[in-house]
Formats: C-alpha cells, structure tokens, sequence
C-alpha cells in the first residue's frame, strides 16, 4: 500500500579494494537476467546517503553535503528486486528504509522519459537522484544550483562505484526529458526535480 515503509537489511558487504574498483568501473548498459538481492539495493542506497553519525552523533552521510543541509532525495524504481514488489520507492536514508509511492512496474515509460535508451527498461534498478533546492538556499543563495549538481555528482559516483564493488553493471543516464520524468515521479517542479537516473543490474558473464 502507497506509504507503507520497509526496512532495508543491515550493510555487510565486503568487496573488491577501492583501487580494483576504480580501476574497474565503466558504465555498464547490458544486465544478466538474475534479479538483485534486497542487500544489494540497501548497500548501493547506503553508498548513496546512508547514515554515518561522527563521534559526537551529528547526523551525517556517506556523500558529503555542503553545511549538511543534505538537498537531495533517492527514488527508487524496483523492476526485479528479490523480495520487493515492482514500484516507485522512496529511500528513507535515517531509518535505512523505502517508502512506497506507487506500486507497479514504471519500466517503459522510465524509458520513454530518458530518450528511449533501452538499458532504463532492462535494468533490475533504477535509482534516481532527485534535489529539493528549499533545504540549501535559505543558507547558500545563489550558490545553491552548483551546489545541489556538485553533490548530484558525488552521490552519483558514490553509487557507481559500489555497484562495481558488487559485480554490477550501471550507467549514468542525463538525457531525460525533464517535463515527462517530473510528471512520472509525481514530483513537484516548484519542490523537487530529478537530476540523474542510475539504471542497475548483474554484469553479464
Ligand atoms: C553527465 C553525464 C551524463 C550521461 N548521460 C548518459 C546517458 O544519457 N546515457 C548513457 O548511456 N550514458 C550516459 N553517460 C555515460 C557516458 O557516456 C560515459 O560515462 C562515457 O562514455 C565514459 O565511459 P565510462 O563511464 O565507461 O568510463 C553520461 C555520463 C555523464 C557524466
């Protein structure tokens, strides 16, 4: 049901050295057919903005935020995720959870909103990496816009790089038709607009 939340499991996986994974990331537009596991999705998300409180319990994340005003958001589209029905997700980063939005499955028109690139449709995943310019301005101004893309970018590579540490494909998508997206999402373009869309899945043998 829209609204009900899910608890995504505890982070425990231990992969390649970080110096194997950049050398190994390249965008990947081609998945093997098995879906990812709910562990998977919950580590990539953590990559993305998971909680990471310092030693004196300020509420900080893994992707760095300018003044940790912390503007952006993750939406998650779940196509083929082992134990999560298809539909439109929210991740709740301080709870490490998903709300649902919308149930079903969005592929084709995800899809169709990014140009139609094939790779959006076929992937088990697709993060999307939304901005809320509200929560920076108040305290950066006009400096908000770079800003909210220098972290859209930081998150964006954050989650790269731990599909790669998974043995997963994905690729930065930002051809998208921003009026259709926005319309897709059912977001608000006066509160929240999508920056980048992240298609996940296996790599291929
Ligand atoms: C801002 C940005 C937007 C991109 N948009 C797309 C896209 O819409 N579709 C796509 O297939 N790849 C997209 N890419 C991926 C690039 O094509 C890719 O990073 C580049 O070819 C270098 O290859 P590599 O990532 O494997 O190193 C984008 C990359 C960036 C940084």
């Amino acid at each position: 049901m829209p609204g009900s939340i899910l608890s995504l499991p505890e982070c425990t996986h231990r992969g390649p050295s970080f110096e194997e994974v950049l050398a190994q990331r390249r965008s990947v537009r081609r998945y093997a057919e098995a879906p990812l596991t709910l562990a998977q999705l919950g580590q990539l998300l953590f990559a993305a903005q998971g909680a990471t409180p310092d030693e004196k319990g300020r509420p900080l994340r893994t992707t760095p935020s300018a003044g940790g005003t912390y503007p952006l958001e993750v939406l998650v589209f779940a196509r083929a995720v082992d134990e999560l029905p298809a539909g439109l997700y929210r991740h709740l980063p301080d709870v490490h959870g998903l709300r649902l939005l919308a149930p079903g499955d969005l592929s084709a028109d995800l899809k169709d909103a990014c140009l139609s690139q094939p790779w959006v449709a076929r992937a088990q995943a697709v993060l999307i990496v939304t901005g809320v310019p509200e929560r920076i301005r108040p305290r950066y101004g006009d400096r908000s816009a770079q800003y909210i893309y220098f972290e859209a970018g930081q998150m964006t590579q954050n989650i790269l790089l731990q599909a790669t540490a998974l043995g997963l494909g994905a690729v930065p998508v930002g051809a998208f038709t921003e009026q259709r997206l926005q319309d897709l999402l059912h977001l608000d373009p006066a509160w929240e607009s999508a920056l980048c869309v992240i298609p996940i899945g296996p790599r291929p043998e």
